[in-house]
């Protein structure tokens, strides 16, 4: 079987892109690929100087790179909005959105300015946030992609709706699982949503195996006590992880390649999907349950103040000029 590798891609030349995460590890080798490929990429971060750093690296391996900066927090309801508002007045359509920013196994339970637990409000509410909040630009192109990045750890993660957010007994592990879970979870209700509203938009998953990123270093490092087991993987990460660039692969497929379904999920093609070139993988029968995944969404709504009704709706078609 051919492996596909970023090479592969299509052009891009016309296509914009937006990249959570985008100054770091995987979102960046995304970006990277993107912009090598011709698309005008915004690379969306919480820090400025980072991101220039990003656009400085990008801009040395790709001269012509087409970059933007857009300041997002995903922690922050506020700058949310404040992005994507930037983003649908800027006008022209959004092509593709990634959602790849994430925190992973942060000691102590900390919370959002708006007081969510911080990986359930960074990795799933933020992006339920943004996403909506970017429908208009999305459907400006009716078939505009949204790509979610999860992660195998779904595989390991239980859900208790009296207790996302881990008030009553707070584990870092079991937070980013449960956060992971939910990307999958809105992943394919998103695409259910799409099919329900006639739209040809996509919504698809992704994940990259295990990738020596920042990731190990990101959580634990906000503080608290950290553990034995994120010890263990944040020493042995740098050793067992494939490169960042084989990570973003699965991305780059589910955002470009031209057989990929909507609601489909990819991941790398070796032993476990820890390592290798993108392939179709499957996501586990919790993360296919669409009762709960329905019920996850409700809450996200609530919770957010962002509601997908109205900007799932059918256009209005302005009335033809009067010749
Ligand atoms: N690496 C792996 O093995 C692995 C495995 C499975 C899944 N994943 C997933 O892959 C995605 C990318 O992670 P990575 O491995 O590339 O890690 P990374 O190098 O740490 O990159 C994470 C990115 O997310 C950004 N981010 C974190 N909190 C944010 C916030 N509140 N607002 C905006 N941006 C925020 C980080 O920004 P800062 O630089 O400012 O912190 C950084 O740009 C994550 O969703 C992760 O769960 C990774």
């Amino acid at each position: 079987m051919v492996k596909w590798i970023a090479a592969d891609m299509q052009p891009q030349t016309g296509k914009t892109v937006l990249v959570t995460g985008a100054n770091s590890g995987i979102g960046f080798q995304t970006a990277l690929e993107l912009a090598r490929a011709g698309a005008t990429v915004l690379l969306a971060s919480r820090n400025r100087q980072k991101a220039e750093d990003a656009m400085l690296a990008i801009t040395k391996e790709v001269p012509k790179a087409a970059l933007e900066f857009v300041e997002l927090d995903l922690a922050d309801l506020a700058s949310i909005r404040s992005c994507a508002e930037r983003v649908v007045t800027r006008g022209g359509a959004l092509d593709i959105l990634i959602n790849n920013a994430g925190v992973m196994a942060v000691p102590e339970r900390m919370t959002t300015v708006d007081g969510f637990e911080l990986q359930f409000g960074t990795n799933h509410l933020g992006h339920f946030a943004l996403t909506g909040l970017l429908m208009p630009a999305l459907r400006r192109n009716p078939t505009a992609r949204v790509v979610t990045v999860a992660s195998i750890a779904h595989k390991r993660a239980v859900i208790d709706f009296q207790n996302l957010q881990g008030q009553r007994g707070y584990k870092a592990w079991d937070a980013y699982n449960q956060s992971k879970l939910a990307n999958l979870w809105f992943a394919f209700e998103l695409e259910r949503k799409f099919l329900r509203a006639r739209l040809k938009l996509k919504s698809i998953a992704a994940h990259p195996g295990v990738s020596a990123t920042n990731i190990v270093n990101g959580g634990p490092k906000l503080g608290g006590t950290i553990n034995f087991r994120t010890l263990l993987i944040s020493l042995a990460m740098p050793f067992l992880g494939q490169p960042d660039s084989m990570g973003a692969l699965p991305s780059l497929y589910a955002a470009t390649a031209p057989d990929v379904m909507g609601g489909s999920y990819y991941g790398p093609d070796g032993t476990g999907e820890l390592r290798g070139n993108p392939v179709k993988v499957w996501a586990n029968t919790l993360a296919m349950d669409e009762v709960k995944a329905a019920q996850l969404w409700s809450v996200s709504e609530e919770l957010t103040g962002v509601a997908y009704g109205p900007l799932l709706e059918p256009v209005q078609l302005s009335a033809p000029p009067i010749l």
